[in-house]
């Protein structure tokens, strides 16, 4: 994760889109949670924060997607603050701005991606030092999908998500293109409805792709289990999917997390770049982004 130290009293840090580029459901706990084996990655998109010190604990939110979290009366960051400074002995209290550009509700981790983004921040703000299992199990307290945030690079998950491993080196140039077509999405919703009979994990990973061709290749063989049941609850992602697998250069396409946004995955940079101009012109109402992968 890139941190930019701006002055004395200011921090940004991106918070990157998760992207799970393959996701089995390969069991359920008793609690009722379910266990996963899926390849993360990170980008395509990023909330950005800013911290300032401040006698108080405040968070503002701008950006396209603002409106939406509005009303959200428990914000994952300013309850990741608390348990940290809970951790720490002291009193929470930041300055933090949220540049909300990731729809929320969207499958590609936004609100997990924030959670983590502030723990990395106040951690440097208030220039603390803690021990690594801890920080883990203050991220898990706040969501399964946190701690991968934490990471923020190439990634298997296993258990409910919580146990990760480096993931494949990846080529270079890699190129995503994000689209949500704005239907917020249920995450428990989805897990409740299951449709995937298939409780194999992935196949081996290489430990190195090459090339993006051989990376989809073998993402071709894998799966995204809650696609079906997403599809079910909004079948507009069926035409996400369509109109990426209708682009020429798209290499593969498949639902990240349990949806509604897609990934198209592309050569370059600059193949998804151009790809994601078509895709914003043809469709105008979607949510189109592209970028690299980490
Ligand atoms: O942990 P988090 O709050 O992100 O999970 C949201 C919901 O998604 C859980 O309450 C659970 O219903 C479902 N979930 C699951 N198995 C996972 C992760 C999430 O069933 N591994």
């Amino acid at each position: 994760m890139t941190i930019h130290m701006q002055d004395e009293a200011v921090l940004t840090i991106p918070a990157p889109a998760k992207v799970n580029l393959a996701l089995h459901i390969t069991g359920q706990r008793d609690d009722g949670y379910h266990m996963l084996d899926s390849l993360v990655v990170f980008g395509g998109a990023s909330d950005v924060i800013h911290f300032r010190q401040s006698d108080h604990l405040h968070l503002s939110v701008t950006g396209p997607f603002s409106e939406d979290l509005r009303h959200e009366p428990d914000n994952l960051m300013v309850r990741a603050a608390r348990l940290l400074a809970e951790e720490f002995g002291l009193k929470a209290k930041a300055d933090l701005t949220l540049e909300k550009n990731l729809p929320i509700a969207a499958g590609i981790g936004g609100g997990s991606a924030d959670a983590a983004a502030t723990i990395m921040g106040l951690f440097q703000l208030w220039d603390r030092t803690v021990r690594d299992e801890t920080l883990r199990a203050i991220a898990l307290s706040l969501g399964a999908d946190v701690p991968m945030c934490l990471e923020g690079s190439c990634l298997r998950a296993e258990g409910i998500g919580d146990e990760l491993t480096s993931g494949p080196r990846l080529p270079n140039d890699l190129g995503l293109v994000l689209i949500n077509p704005h239907i917020p999405i249920s995450t428990p919703d989805i897990f409740k409805n299951l449709k995937s009979k298939d409780n194999s994990p992935m196949g081996p990973i290489p430990s190195a792709f090459l090339s993006a061709t051989a990376l989809a290749e073998w993402l071709s063989e894998q799966r995204n289990d809650l696609e079906l049941a997403a599809i079910a609850q909004a079948p507009i992602i069926e035409n996400v999917l369509q109109a990426l697998n209708d682009d020429g250069d798209c290499l593969l396409a498949r639902m990240s997390g349990s949806g509604a946004t897609c990934y198209g995955m592309f050569a370059t940079k600059k193949h998804a770049e151009y790809a994601a101009r078509r895709m914003a012109f043809s469709h105008p109402n979607w949510w189109v982004s592209h970028g690299g992968v980490q």
